[in-house]
């Protein structure tokens, strides 16, 4: 990895064993994008892919600089206001009036690892060697602002890490109204772009189209990324496959309002931005203030979309998340949720603890429902302490009873809302987020608190922090179960009110960094309504998401598939629930059911005391399965084979680091009358390994990548000669073993 710097001409060029990516000082001083691919040797000079032309109609910048239309050159950062037609990277709104800004390049600086970015999560490096980072330092004299541009390219992976932060120096203020963590201008518009979009209870389905004249987006302004659209956009090439071809990741981290956009233009150059949502953003700066925008993960692969998926998949799993469960295989837990919803006492809990913990589970997690008058959700939510009529000894009492059984105890919480009819609503009306004189909604019988508040995360801290002093508590889930409307704090003057949404955020990253700092040994894991805050800047504190409430499992196939291109296995909560599913009202096998979920995290939610003797005794076998296999099925390389949205059958497989081993799971939705004849195709094997494919025979790596496993009698029933009753959603996986 090294950074070059060519000074006399001004060319910045940032190269590790991958990628390339290379920028230069334009002649009016703006920062011009020259390259981003596939590594390239250096050169002295590569001002021949500045293709700044006049074309008729073009307008230019400064009479000094004749050569130059700004709408016809690749810009790293281009300004709003200016000679550029295409959306611009930063809009600051002046005294004046005037959104116009000119920064200008005046120095750089290389340093070795990456900057911490003050109270946002990041990606890091554990030493200086992993990575270096280039700040290219720009000024605005005229509106006395300084612009850094950050740019972290790391040792081992094809990946840049990108943020943007502006400085005022003058007296008054101004207003920033668009500031994007990334802009990439692309030479071309040949890619299929990849949003992961969707519902509740349908999240993160991938949704492909080539790229068009004209913008195409994906945002939110939920005040979370939400359910409906993913802070990750893939470009791959049109003939790019999962495994082949060039396929570039952009994944923003952040889990407010965002906005991720290509603005394809008469010329077919690609502008690619990722940031914060400038709907309902405006930030004031005053003399001497600064605003760093959050960071933003541009990834490359030419192994196609699987090997962008690995690619972040390792990064975020080594270099984002953090502390003691960074690459720790995760507990088996059960959930209480769907087992009993709000309908449970101590004893109902504890009976299900019991009957789990002689299935070889090692967690109970109490949900929703624990805590003052919260009986259903109605009432109670802000009043973080336990129901004396539900928990006589507490959450102490609980913990502990249920430590007595062998299992450790996980803990529910939804710290930033608020019901009206609580303790804490009473005494505090004034803390939720509405404006002034008109009606603030309700979502699920709950309000917003106003966490850009800080002595609103203060006093949420300091009644959780209570909770997890005094029990034992060594897993918390942390939900958010509406999105954010009436936004608008008590406290912030009016023309700070455009702040409130991303201070909001902050609020939320405080809390969660207070708590990991004083519970470190706690495994988190983020939730919003399901999967509505699945995002990569979550994976900073909380190194698990609950996917989705959907628990379905052939809608979990779609849903996990989904999310394993932009998140890493180790990161999907997955649990086996009941059926008939409490979503969807389906019956799937619960071999099905454990199958699925053995890519994630895994867990169950269901109470096992309802099971039959045969189902209880397939569940210790599937837990004893997923203790085996856990390190290899979270933490091993991952390939998506079949798609679910093209497929009847759908297919994922992981490998092991060495390639010694593997696993396949092959899944068909509906069973198929008088079917073809199918082969499953292994990928990311050894070929010159002999495997043991268990039941399956022994075969070299070769064979089982290029001939495939022959399926087609295992789908349908019939294998090793045994005929079994084929049906619907069934699964089967290969355990595959070299030596
Ligand atoms: C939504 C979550 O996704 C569920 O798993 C459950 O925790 C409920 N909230 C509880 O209110």
């Amino acid at each position: 990895m090294s950074i070059f710097v060519n000074e006399q001409n001004g060319t910045f060029h940032l190269q590790n064993h991958f990628v390339s990516y290379i920028m230069a000082v334009l002649p009016n001083g703006h920062i011009g994008q020259l390259y981003f691919g596939k590594k390239i040797r250096d050169r002295e000079d590569f001002s021949y892919l500045l293709e700044g032309c006049i074309r008729s109609h073009s307008a230019l910048t400064g009479s000094d600089t004749r050569r130059l239309s700004l709408e016809h050159v690749r810009q790293e950062y281009p300004f709003a206001g200016g000679t550029d037609y295409r959306q611009g990277a930063v809009r600051i709104m002046q005294e004046n009036g005037s959104c116009l800004t000119d920064f200008v390049f005046r120095r750089y600086a290389l340093t070795g690892g990456k900057p911490v970015l003050e109270g946002l999560p990041a990606t890091y490096t554990e030493d200086d060697g992993e990575a270096e980072t280039l700040h290219l330092y720009l000024e605005d004299e005229k509106a006395h602002m300084e612009l850094e541009l950050l740019y972290t390219i790391f040792r081992d992976e094809a990946v840049i890490a990108r943020s943007a932060r502006v400085r005022y120096t003058g007296s008054g203020s101004v207003r920033i109204e668009k500031m994007m963590s990334l802009n990439l201008d692309l030479p071309d518009d040949r890619y299929d772009w990849i949003q992961f979009s969707g519902s509740w209870a349908r999240e993160r389905y991938p949704m492909t189209h080539p790229l068009h004249q004209g913008i195409q987006s994906v945002g939110s302004i939920r005040g979370n990324s939400s359910h409906q659209h993913n802070p990750f956009v893939i470009l791959k090439r049109p003939d790019a496959t999962e495994n082949a071809g060039e396929a570039l990741g952009f994944s923003l981290l952040y889990s407010g309002n965002f906005l991720i956009q290509a603005e394809t233009d008469t010329y077919g150059v690609t502008r690619m931005q990722a940031g914060i949502h400038p709907e309902y953003f405006a930030w004031k700066l005053e003399e001497g203030e600064s605003f760093q925008t959050p960071e933003a993960v541009l990834a490359w692969s030419e192994e196609g979309m699987n090997g962008l998926s690995q690619t972040l998949h390792r990064l975020y799993q080594r270099r984002l998340c953090r502390g003691e469960w960074r690459e720790k295989a995760r507990p088996i837990l059960i959930n209480n949720w769907e087992a009993t919803f709000f309908d449970f006492n101590e004893e109902k809990l504890l009976q299900i603890a019991r009957k789990a913990a002689s299935a070889g589970i090692e967690m109970f997690v109490l949900d929703d429902g624990w805590f003052g008058a919260r009986r259903s959700d109605n009432a109670g939510l802000g009043d973080w302490y336990p129901a004396q009529e539900i928990l006589p000894e507490g959450i102490k009492g609980l913990s502990e009873k249920i430590e007595a059984m062998g299992l450790k105890f996980g803990l529910w919480i939804e710290p930033e809302m608020v019901n009206p009819d609580s303790d804490l609503y009473r005494a505090h009306p004034d803390w939720i987020l509405r404006v002034p004189d008109r009606q603030a909604s309700l979502s699920r019988n709950q309000y917003v608190l106003d966490f850009s508040r800080p002595e609103v995360v203060d006093h949420i801290h300091a009644m959780i922090a209570d909770i997890l002093r005094n029990a034992s508590i060594s897993y918390i889930k942390w939900d958010m179960n509406r999105s954010i409307s009436e936004c608008y704090s008590a406290v912030l003057p009016a023309d700070r009110q455009g702040e409130v949404y991303h201070r909001y955020i902050l609020g939320v990253y405080d809390l969660y960094e207070r708590l990991i700092g004083e519970f470190p040994h706690i495994l988190f894991e983020s939730c919003a309504g399901g999967g509505g805050r699945f995002d990569a800047d979550m994976l900073y504190y909380a190194p698990q998401a609950w996917a989705s409430d959907d628990t379905d499992a052939a809608e979990r196939m779609k849903i996990q598939y989904g999310t394993s291109y932009g998140y890493p296995i180790s990161s999907i909560g997955s649990h086996v629930s009941a059926v008939p599913n409490d979503q969807v009202g389906r019956i799937t096998p619960l071999k099905t059911r454990a199958e699925v979920a053995y890519f994630g995290t895994y867990g169950y939610e269901l109470d096992l005391n309802l099971l039959s003797d045969e189902e209880f005794e397939a569940v210790k076998t599937y837990t004893d399965f997923m203790k085996e296999h856990r390190e290899l099925l979270q933490f091993g390389t991952f390939y998506r084979l079949r798609s679910p949205f093209e497929e009847n059958e759908m297919a994922w497989m992981v490998v092991s680091k060495d390639k010694k081993e593997a696993i396949a799971g092959l899944y068909r939705t509906l069973n198929v009358p008088n079917e073809s004849f199918s082969r499953l195709y292994l990928t990311g094997l050894d070929p010159d390994l002999s495997y043991e494919v268990e039941g399956y025979g022994r075969h070299f790596g070769d064979e089982l990548m290029n001939v495939g496993i022959v399926t087609s009698t295992v789908m349908s029933g019939k294998q090793n000669g045994s005929v079994c009753r084929a049906a619907d959603f069934t699964s089967e996986l290969f355990i595959v073993h070299a030596g």
